[in-house]
This record gives structure tokens, sequence and C-alpha cells, in this order.
């Protein structure tokens, strides 16, 4: 969603005339946009600012934008009293507001839900893989978690902006619609007539667009995955068969805990489900290690489920204690030498499974998208259909957008592979 939200306010600015540089002491306006999810992101940020200030031009502007704005509120000034604007994630479009008047402080933590959407420009041009928000915020208030906080209540935005959004992108270089929602799977829309839209009808919209070879989405909260969902999985081609759906931990005790109200039993069954609408399908999860009251046996249960799920890709984190949660005032609150030590162990097996997927892969010829040139310029990046890195070794201005590959090699962290043939998609 960050990633999205950057794009959006770059190609703002680029509409006003503004080029992008890495180097801040060329810049005129510096923008930090924030993650607040975990307390290092936050602590990040602040760090940053006093670097930056040390580089930039005395008169550049600089502020920031996003979950950390809602989540500093006005403190934000105060630790950095620097800063020109502190925007929150639903009000980046007033950006504007401060180039038009550099003097005053801009100051905006409001949280609007669809405003932005409706008041940004559309975006110049697509990149090869589109992200396209379908709703924002968040209902199911995991103890943990401070986005319910800084991004609102769930909305999802009306069916037809949303498709307006994704033939935008399908017309100016979008290959991938990656569909995005912090619950992205509860997408529920109901229009003026009361015809009610699921993401399963933006799926099967957007895989008649002629230029869209892949689709994807991403958060899934388990019980939101209902059976049309699920019924995509075998009847859309271009839907990858590739799933983000976090179960956090593997333990019934801190599941409650987390107000995550699922069985381990209905979770199982969902993915048994997807995996008999398309046998290949693979999933990812994040994990939370550490929540407080986390016991060996509640963490034991975590790296069983991790186990018998293979998982194929997961992000896993120490738990961090946020402002605005209820699980930051929590007894039994975890030491962070046995958060660390869990979460070695937790890697250490998911890092395990993800090399046996991705040696399993070894032979098979998989059709990938293009995804720039590796660190060294030499070799180019693609993804598979399971969103695995794999390298093949040509130069990248000499390289398809999308190719059928045949995988020669595997390690933990990506494939090797040689083109052999164009997309059959
Ligand atoms: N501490 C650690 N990890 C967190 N996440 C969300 N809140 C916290 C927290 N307080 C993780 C969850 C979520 C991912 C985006 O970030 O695993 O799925
Ligand atoms: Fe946060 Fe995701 Fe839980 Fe929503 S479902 S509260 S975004 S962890």
């Amino acid at each position: 969603m960050n990633v999205y939200d950057g794009q959006r306010i770059a190609s703002m600015l680029r509409g006003r005339g503004y080029t992008q540089t890495d180097n801040y002491a060329d810049a005129d306006i510096i923008i930090l946009n924030t993650c607040a999810v975990r307390a290092k992101a936050t602590d990040k940020v602040f760090s940053a600012l006093g670097r930056i200030r040390a580089e930039k031009k005395p008169d550049a502007l600089m502020g920031i934008v996003g979950c950390v704005a809602r989540e500093s509120g006005a403190d934000a000034f105060r630790r950095a009293p620097e800063l020109n604007f502190v925007l929150g994630p639903q009000s980046y479009h007033k950006l504007p507001e401060i180039l038009e008047n550099p003097d005053a402080r801009l100051f905006n933590i409001d949280l609007g839900g669809l405003e932005k959407f409706d008041e940004m420009p559309q975006m110049d041009a697509s990149p090869v893989v589109a992200y396209i928000p379908i709703q924002e915020g968040c209902n199911h208030c995991c103890t943990y978690c401070i986005v319910p906080y800084t991004r609102g209540r769930e909305i999802s935005r009306p069916f037809d902006d949303v498709m307006r959004d994704t033939v935008h992108a399908a017309n100016t270089g979008a290959i991938e619609i990656c569909f995005l929602g912090q619950n992205v799977n509860g997408y529920k829309y109901t229009d003026e007539k009361g015809q009610t839209y699921r993401l399963s009808d933006l799926i099967r919209a957007t895989a008649k667009l002629d230029t869209i070879k892949r689709i994807r989405f991403t958060s899934s909260y388990p019980t939101e995955m209902t059976d049309d969902l699920i019924d995509m999985f075998r009847t859309e081609p271009k839907l990858l068969p590739f799933l983000n759906m976090p179960i956090q931990s593997g333990s019934p005790n801190v599941l409650t805990k987390m107000n995550r109200p699922y069985t381990l039993d209905l979770y199982i069954d969902i993915v048994d489900k997807l995996k008999s609408a398309r046998p290949d399908v693979q999933i990812s999860s994040d994990f939370i290690v550490g929540f407080p009251g986390e016991s060996d046996d509640d963490f034991n249960q975590t790296l069983e489920i991790a186990r018998r799920i293979k998982y194929i890709n997961s992000f896993s984190f120490k738990y961090s204690p946020r402002p605005h949660t209820a699980a930051a005032l929590m007894p039994n609150q975890i030491p962070e030498k046995i958060k660390s030590a869990r979460l070695y162990e937790l890697d250490a097996l998911l890092n395990e499974i993800q090399r046996e997927f991705n040696e399993s892969c070894v032979g098979r010829e998989l059709e990938c998208l293009c995804d720039g040139a590796d660190k060294t310029g030499k070799y180019t990046i693609y993804r598979t259909p399971y969103m695995q890195t794999c390298i093949v070794h040509i130069p990248t201005d000499a390289a398809p957008q999308i190719a059928k590959i045949k995988i020669t090699a595997a390690n933990k962290a990506s494939l090797r592979g040689e083109i052999i043939g164009a997309s059959e998609l």
C-alpha cells in the first residue's frame, strides 16, 4: 500500500513539473512516506529526518506522510521542528497546499476515506505491475495492530472507480494487476441500484482485459475467503496460483488473544478448498512471535502449522507493542531475548520450507514477468507465478516483458532460469 501511495504522490508531483532525485542535496521537496506497523519503522523516520536535515538545501520543504504522521499527530512537529508538513495516509492529496503556501505548516491526519482517490489526478503512466487499491482501512481490530487507528475503518471503493483505474493501468503499460487492501478479500460494494460487487467480480472483469496477463491480490483475511473467490482460482487462469493469507500464530490461545477468531481447522479447510480449486496454489503468511503471554508450547504450535501448510514465502516479526492497541497493555509481555530466539528458529524453518519449494521447481517451465535488472545490472529478474525471484542471464534491455522460462537451478532466495519461448498468455 505504501509503494502505491508513493507512486501516486510521485505522479502528482511530476504533473506539477517536478522530477525525482535520489540526492537529498538536490531536492526542493523531501517526503518521507512512512509505516507505523512496528516501533522500529517509526523510530527510523525520526532518525532519518535528523540526517536529511544536515544534507538538504536550507529552503527545501520536508515532511512526512503516511501512518507515522497519523500515529504521532502534532507531536511530530515537536520531535522534528524542521518539518513543514505532516499528512496522514488519507490526506496526502492535500500536499499541493504546501507548495502554494510554503511558509505555513501543513497538518492533516483526518480519516477522510475515499476522498484522496477522487481528488488526486490519474496516474500519468502505469508501472508493469499496477497496484490498485480497492479498499482502505480495516475492521478486524487485531489487538496488536495499529492499522485500524492509522488507516481507519474499512471502506470499499466503488466498483466502477476501481475498474476505471484498472482499465487506465491496462492502457498505460500494466501487465499485472495487484488489487490492494488491508483486508482485500473483505471488498464489498453495493451501488445505488442495489447490486453488490465482491473481489471475485473485480477479478472476472479484469481478466477480460487483453493486455492484462496476471492478476493477484493482497492481503487476505482467512475467514473472508468466500467460495466465490476460491472459485476464481478454478476458473480464471490469469489469477496467479499464489495467495498471501496471514495466519500470524499457530496457537488457538494466542489467536484468541490477538482477536483473530478462527480455528486452525477452519484455516486448513480453506487451504484445502483452494488446493482443490487449483492444485498448485501456494500460500504465504505473516507471523508474529512473542505476542504477550506466548508460551513455548504456543510457539511450537506456530512451527507446527508452518510445517503443515508449507508456506512458500513468509514474513515473520517480533511482536512490537504499538500505541492505540490493546495488546500493548496486556500482561506477560515477552522479553526481547526470547522473541529474538523464537524469530530465529521460525525463520530457519520457513527458509528451509522455501528452499524445498524452490528446488522442487527445477525443471519446470513457468510463465514469468520481467521485474527489471538485478543489482549488478548484468542479469534480469523475473517473477514466477508464485512470485519467486528468477534470475535470467540476459541483459535487461534484451529481455521480453513476459516469457516462458525453464527453471535450471534454485536456492533458498531465488531461482535461475533460461528463456525457452514467448509467453502463451
Ligand atoms: N508487531 C509485530 N508485527 C506486527 N504486524 C502488525 N502489527 C504488528 C506488531 N504490533 C505484522 C502482522 C501483519 C504485518 C503487516 O505486520 O504480521 O500481517
Ligand atoms: Fe491489522 Fe491485518 Fe488485523 Fe486488520 S486484519 S487489524 S490490518 S493485522
